[in-house]
């Protein structure tokens, strides 16, 4: 942990809001099926393909140009590969898109999700992801007992870090927005909600520095594990 805890902050938290691409679901799994595809390639792509799959759902929300999540990230894979010069054929294309259906969990997580569980702490979901694309991708990583609400930006027409999107977690759980512990691994993502309002955790895996905005996440840490610092004493747990 990097930054300073803030009891006060942490003892109000009665849930938690997991970001799903690059929080639970490693975007950049798909670089093992790109650089098959596409030798030399794979990581560059990969990264090239997030960017623009974010870049092309914050023009989408901005302009009121409704796209689905899978749209999104369609297009930024074509931009991606053309950018690179490779040739997107639509094998490749639907074989790289399917992949996102089955992106690999970061290895702490089961354990952290099976955790807050025993805790009695509720755990779910709250992603730029159209709702089958995310239903594929918890069943596959075998997380769907684990999760719940799972709850996708769709229907407000927005994408984050619009607060409409923000608002449908705490609608869901019908709690204050700082009585729920949103965690992302996008620092952009954990600064929006920290303006919406939620209780925030920045999973920096990379040792990226703090986006400039002017605003910081309620605590940072370096992965998922760092979510149960939040509830040390959880009166719900089970004694041993
Ligand atoms: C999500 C993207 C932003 O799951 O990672 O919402």
């Amino acid at each position: 942990m990097t930054a300073t805890p803030d009891p006060g902050s942490a003892a109000a938290v009665q849930a938690v809001l997991f970001d799903a691409y690059g929080t639970l679901f490693d975007v950049y799994s798909i670089g093992a099926a790109a650089e098959r595809l596409f030798p030399g390639f794979g990581e560059r792509l990969g990264i090239l393909w997030r960017d623009k799959q974010i870049e092309y759902t914050r023009l989408s929300s901005m302009s009121g140009r409704i796209r689905s999540f899978r749209d999104c990230t369609r297009a930024g894979l074509r931009f991606a590969a053309k950018r690179l010069s490779l040739a997107l054929d639509a094998a490749a294309e639907d074989e790289l898109m399917g992949s996102y259906d089955r992106l690999q969990p970061f290895a702490e997580n089961l354990a952290v999700l099976q955790a807050l569980k025993r805790l009695g702490v509720r755990a779910g979901i709250l992603s730029n992801g159209d709702p089958d694309m995310l239903e594929a991708v918890v069943r596959h990583a075998g997380f769907a007992d684990l999760l719940d609400p799972v709850l996708s930006v769709e229907g407000t027409g927005r994408f984050k870090t619009d607060p409409a999107t923000y608002a449908l977690g705490t609608a869901a759980l019908r709690l204050g927005a700082s009585e729920v512990l949103f965690v992302s691994s996008n620092c952009w993502d954990a600064i929006g909600a920290t303006w919406f309002g939620y209780t925030t955790l920045w999973i920096n895996r990379f040792g990226l520095p703090l986006d400039e905005l002017g605003a910081a996440p309620t605590r940072t840490g370096t992965s998922l594990a760092d979510v149960l610092s939040f509830f040390p004493f959880s009166p719900r747990s089970p004694t041993p």
